[in-house]
């Protein structure tokens, strides 16, 4: 059966990916595309619906975006929203125009709450408004269903052909029950069931997976981390021993984990799993290096190195499987170049691995969705809502050279660390914690002894997209806890300190 499917056709705006979201939300899937999808394009996909998202261009501009010719005859219904409404003004023969000053912040908008997209709301209600231009005439056939004390044209409707627009962002929380205009347009306009649910898409891609690859074989860089995780269980319980995943382990891992990802894809999912343990082949090459970004390259390019390596043994692949998730993929309306995931991932792909094709079970997917497939599939929660841990691993959380005592150190500090905010019930609220080896030794005092050791830095971040954060303020008796077990238990560490810098100016790692 074909998913009921939406397409929001990206206009720049910068909640593109919000608004995909929220419609997934409703349970009916979503797909992202370039503003200037042809209609061929958009007729093979045969959405129920298409919203057009916002974007920073005006529609006078010379380069601003344009959709397909005739998109508006199809049938489909469309909701513009803010850019989008006034593209839909524009090319149906209605008047935009430039405000003196930019409208922006949560505005009561008067409804017409008759209207199908706008029912359930009271006469007025509080939605977020950013724009300049503003659409002063709707075209003809249409019918102006929300306005706002400096937009007169706030919402609009032609009900026969089943186009919407408005200028309001319902998908931003900013907007008091936004969502409420999102499922009208879904369930009421465009007659969605809402049945796409992730247990769906689960057994769906099994299935779509054993009939792609058959008995052929597929070869998966394992690291312990949710999208590869998830990614290569999709995969074994599609095509069983025919997978084969390998797990580099650096020795750079967080205490115990590398025997904890071996337990689960071995004993529990059976996998056929080869654990490289190239602890000392990555210790040799980074002996003596202090400098952050020297480590990240040796330990990117030997990590493809040792995966080659081993993939050589095994010969000839069919399919390379990579963990790749919707964000990554999402390409920008504007044509710019896609997202690339981090802008300092280990293990990109392998050059000399001999594979005829890639294959990425969770392309379609957000993150968050990646978690529930994961949870689906029975993969442990502490593996599935585990937080962020960057590719270079410890290697960037020891400050200067790394040895394999300073390792032990961190490792061990950490471990507790980790152990009091999950006893806490803190592990939940704070998004990225761990610590760090600083390079500091400083002067203590142990029972009736001179001590000169090291210092621990604690690092705890709140952040929704770790590209901003604040550091999390967590209570004192949970600190005290934390250091005085990391110095009683922990050799070579008698002072800890607790980082107290946002992001920016400080970054969420400290190297
Ligand atoms: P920063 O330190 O830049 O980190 O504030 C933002 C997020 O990225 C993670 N991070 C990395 N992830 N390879 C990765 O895969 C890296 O080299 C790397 N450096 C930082 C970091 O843990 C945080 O979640």
């Amino acid at each position: 059966m074909k998913n009921e499917l939406i397409l929001i056709l990206d206009f720049g705006g910068q909640y593109n990916q919000l608004i995909a979201r929220r419609v997934r939300e409703c349970n009916v899937y979503s797909e992202v595309v370039p503003y200037n999808i042809s209609i061929e394009e958009i007729k093979e996909k045969n959405p129920k619906g298409i919203i057009f998202t916002g974007g920073p261009a005006s529609v006078y501009g010379e380069d601003s975006p344009r959709c397909a010719e005739g998109i508006f005859e199809l049938g489909i219904p469309i909701l513009g929203i803010c850019y989008g409404m006034q593209l839909m003004t524009y090319t149906l023969g209605g008047k935009v125009a430039r405000a003196n000053k930019r409208e922006y912040g949560t505005t009561e908008v008067s409804i017409n709450n008759s209207s199908l997209l706008l029912q359930g709301f009271k006469n007025t209600n509080g939605f977020l408004m950013s724009h300049t231009d503003y659409v002063e005439t709707v075209p003809e056939g249409f019918k102006n269903i929300g306005t706002t004390a400096s937009c007169p044209n706030a919402a609009m409707e032609n009900v026969e052909k089943k186009l919407y627009g408005i200028q309001f962002h319902p998908e931003v929380n900013h907007s008091i029950n936004g969502i409420q205009v999102i499922k009208n347009f879904l369930f009421h306009v465009c007659n969605c069931t809402g049945d796409w649910i992730i247990s769906s898409f689960t057994q769906e891609s099994i299935q779509k997976l054993k009939e792609k690859i058959g008995d052929k074989k597929a070869l998966c860089a394992l690291s312990g981390g949710v999208d590869s995780s998830v990614a290569a269980v999709l995969l074994s319980k599609a095509i069983g021993k025919n997978l084969t995943c390998i797990f580099v382990d650096h020795g750079l891992l967080r205490k115990n984990e590398g025997d904890e990802v071996e337990e689960i894809f071995r004993n529990q999912f059976d996998m056929h799993l080869i654990r490289v343990n190239a602890k000392d082949r990555f210790l040799e090459k980074l002996a003596g290096i202090s400098d952050p970004e020297t480590k990240r390259k040796i330990i990117g390019e030997e990590f493809i190195r040792v995966f080659e390596e081993e993939a050589k043994k095994i010969g000839t692949v069919d399919f390379l499987v990579q963990g790749t998730i919707y964000p990554d993929v999402i390409e920008s309306g504007l044509g710019k170049s896609s997202v690339i995931k981090s802008h300092h991932n280990v293990g990109g792909l392998p050059d000399y691995v001999d594979f005829k094709e890639i294959v990425e079970p969770l392309k379609d997917l957000f993150k968050d969705e990646v978690r529930k497939t994961g949870l689906e599939l029975g993969i442990p929660e502490n593996l599935v809502y585990r937080q962020p841990f960057p590719g270079p691993g410890l290697a960037i959380r020891i400050i200067g050279d790394i040895t394999d005592d300073k390792l032990t150190i961190l490792k061990d500090a950490d471990s507790i660390f980790r152990e009091e905010i999950a006893k806490a019930d803190l592990h939940k609220s704070i998004n990225q914690y761990f610590a760090v080896l600083t390079n500091l030794k400083s002067v203590g005092v142990m029972g009736d002894e001179r001590t000169y050791d090291y210092t621990i830095a604690l690092r705890a971040v709140e952040t929704t997209d770790f590209m901003t954060g604040v550091w999390s303020r967590i209570p004192y008796e949970i600190l005290e806890k934390v250091s005085s077990r990391i110095v009683n238990e922990v050799n070579h560490v008698n002072r800890v300190v607790y980082d107290i810098t946002s992001k920016p100016p400080a970054t969420i790692e400290w190297e």
